[in-house]
């Protein structure tokens, strides 16, 4: 297995509900406009409670410091996995359950502070910069490393990372309230040449009403539905590690699907509808339970 430590570095910034309209123009361009700007990773998401925006240092140019918009202060790097083909896996899962037991696990093990984002596709697993040199010392065992320099991929070699791993607190991990929407969740990726095509109405989802057409809901070749769980009952914020591990590792045991992604404020696990039959919170009796 590979991992790549893709060339962009990204800012993690959030807009208030209220402060959308002052950020439409740079969200247009980013969003739609995309060879206006130099920005080449960009991820939005919508919550009750903001917009968090995951962009590259191009893409943060383009907004304007404001009291709606809220900035982390470190730099994260996006790590991808890619598996070459020659390992034969009985699983077929997807999403962050594939990168449990290799990834998530040992970097929550190594206190290293993650920032998840699964698309259709596949799992960005973000890390502070400053990690950088624990998360190779702890992953070289498993992968072959490679950092994307100017579009080449360099095989990251090990030598200068000796001193980063750190020692295992005793101190489990923090058991976070979480909560499980009636919503059921699509999960698409289109090609981005279509985006044209469904711009109206992607700006009249983003912009002006919260509801998702349900004729654009349905186009998915699978028309599989997830169910969210939210993790966090006070914003997260972004030095605690392990939050991840804890909600992977039992769906991975089990080989349950499950999408992962971090925002601003709090993280949430979309997990497929059929298999989350066995609810989840059912493996921690402490987990408190809030339906909404
Ligand atoms: N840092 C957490 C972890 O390592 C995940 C991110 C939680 N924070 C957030 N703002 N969503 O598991």
């Amino acid at each position: 297995m590979d991992l790549h430590i893709l060339d962009h570095r990204l800012r993690v910034t959030s807009i208030s509900k209220s402060g959308l309209e002052r950020f439409t123009h740079p969200l247009i361009k980013l969003i739609f406009l995309r060879n206006r700007t130099r920005c080449k990773f960009f991820s939005l998401t919508e919550t009750p409670e903001n917009f968090t925006l995951v962009l590259d240092e191009e893409g943060f140019k383009e907004l304007q410091p404001s009291e709606h918009l809220q900035v982390e202060s470190s730099t994260w790097l996006p790590l991808n996995v890619v598996s070459n083909g020659n390992v034969s896996s009985s699983s077929q899962a997807v999403g962050v359950t594939k990168i449990a037991k290799s990834v998530i696990a040992p970097l929550a093990q190594q206190h290293v502070s993650v920032f998840m984002l699964s698309t259709y596709q596949t799992d960005f697993i973000l890390v502070r910069e400053k990690d950088l040199s624990v998360v190779v010392s702890t992953l070289k065992e498993e992968f072959s490393i490679y950092q994307e320099v100017k579009g080449e991929s360099v095989p990251v070699r090990c030598q200068d990372v000796t001193n980063g791993l750190q020692k295992n607190g005793k101190e489990g991990p923090t058991v976070h309230p979480v909560l499980i929407p009636q919503n059921q969740f699509c999960v698409m990726s289109l090609d981005p040449d279509t985006l044209p095509s469904i711009a109206t109405t992607l700006i009249d989802v983003l912009f002006y009403s919260s509801r998702f057409p349900s004729d654009l809901l349905f186009t998915s070749s699978s028309g599989e539905l997830w169910r969210m769980v939210r993790i966090g009952g006070q914003p997260l914020g972004f030095d605690e590690c392990g939050i991840v591990a804890q909600i992977s590792q039992p769906l991975a045991d089990s080989d349950i699907s499950a999408y992962y992604i971090s925002t601003f404020s709090f993280d949430h696990a979309l997990v497929s509808f059929h298999q989350a039959a066995t609810p989840v919170h059912s493996r921690r009796n402490s987990f408190t339970l809030t339906t909404g």
